[in-house]
């Protein structure tokens, strides 16, 4: 037995000195000292030696146990220190290589249009206004020329906020027309983009969640013929290019005249699917501003002589721009908050 216990020090011993890593340690350490490890095989096995062997059997194998402890014990202090001069040393780490790059973001095609449009106006002297989502009646409708129970609010379906239906989720971002009058002197010429609501069955081309760019401007001797011709301007610079327009007699409470502005379709000569084979595409709803709107909007500001004031207005949709500008076909997509569909549109 003693003669064993020798030659498992000596393996041992070389065993402990081998291993190259923490878990090769481990492993080699429930091996020879663990539950089950050869030297409680050992010291379970004096019990059935000759009684001369069991004294010098036990004595050898605890001190055995002893000797491999303190083996194991610097050999792993040996291997934690090189592992930590080897993380000092770069660990593998190539300083050299190209770093990974991150994942970008990139704005929402509906952000890239509505700057371009923004740039657009800010450049013919327009301020961009920003108003709530969440709107007063008062500014969504009643200011507008829409009062309570007037037959016109069926043309917008509107998500009502409260039982007294005095809080509305805008249906358009017309309010802002008003809300521009109550704190701006005119002259002023300003655009309002921004989301609106409707509450609509969704189809390719509905969304109950949509985007729109109100315009307005203020001052003396305002005429239709400023209306168009900034219409024009606008559709020039987006689509780089003269196309033909139209003007349509079109009711909306707040202006009078009304109009429906149409732009000749810019993707065909006869006929195709965005302009639904008409060649014409209604790009928004105009006017000159009702002048119970102006006394609306103005009402209570000693600074400013309503009598002497006129201007127009313009409402169109963002998301069909959009639309247009990309080749998008469902308007779903756009709030969809798909990024196999929004990472088509880097920017
Ligand atoms: N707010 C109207 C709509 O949503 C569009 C519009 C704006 C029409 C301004 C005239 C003047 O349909």
């Amino acid at each position: 037995m003693l003669e064993r216990l020798e030659s498992l020090r000596q393996d041992a011993l070389a065993r402990v000195a081998e291993a190259t890593d923490a878990e090769a340690l481990r492993v080699l350490e429930k091996e020879l000292l663990g539950k089950e490890g050869v030297i409680s095989e050992i010291l379970a096995a004096i019990p059935t030696l000759p009684q001369e062997e069991r004294r010098d059997t036990g004595r050898g194998a605890n001190a055995l146990k002893g000797e491999l402890l303190e083996a194991i014990g610097s050999k792993r202090a040996l291997l934690d220190e090189a592992l930590v001069e080897a993380l000092r040393d770069g660990g593998g780490f190539d300083p050299t290589l190209p770093p990974a790059t991150p994942a970008r973001g990139g704005l929402h095609p509906i952000t890239q249009v509505r700057r371009e449009v923004e740039a657009i106006f800010t450049s013919m002297g327009y301020e961009v206004l920003d108003g709530p989502e969440v709107e007063l009646d008062y500014y969504n409708f009643q200011a507008l020329n829409v009062p309570v129970d007037h037959p016109s609010r069926e043309l917008q379906d509107t998500f009502y906020c409260d039982d007294s239906h005095t809080v509305v989720m805008r249906t358009q971002t017309s309010p802002v027309q008003i809300r521009a009058m109550e704190r701006l002197k005119p002259p002023f010429r300003v655009i309002a983009p921004g989301r609106v609501f409707r509450n609509e069955e969704q189809d390719a081309t509905h969304e109950h969640t949509f985007h729109q760019v109100e315009g307005l401007v203020v001052g003396e001797d305002i005429q239709v013929g400023h209306l168009t011709w900034t219409l024009r301007r606008l559709l020039n610079e987006l689509f780089e290019r003269e196309l033909e327009v139209r003007l349509r007699p079109g009711y909306f409470p707040f202006v009078e005249p009304g109009f429906e502005f149409d732009v000749r379709c810019p993707f065909c000569e006869d006929g195709c699917r965005v302009c639904s084979q008409t060649t014409w595409i209604e790009f928004c709803g105009c006017g000159m501003v009702q002048p119970c709107v102006l006394e609306a909007g103005f009402s209570g500001r000693e600074d400013v002589d309503v009598s002497k004031l006129t201007g127009f207005a313009f409402g169109f949709g963002l998301d069909r721009l959009v639309m247009m500008r990309f080749g998008i076909d469902d308007i779903r997509n756009l709030m969809g908050g798909d990024l196999r569909f929004l990472e088509q549109f880097p920017c």
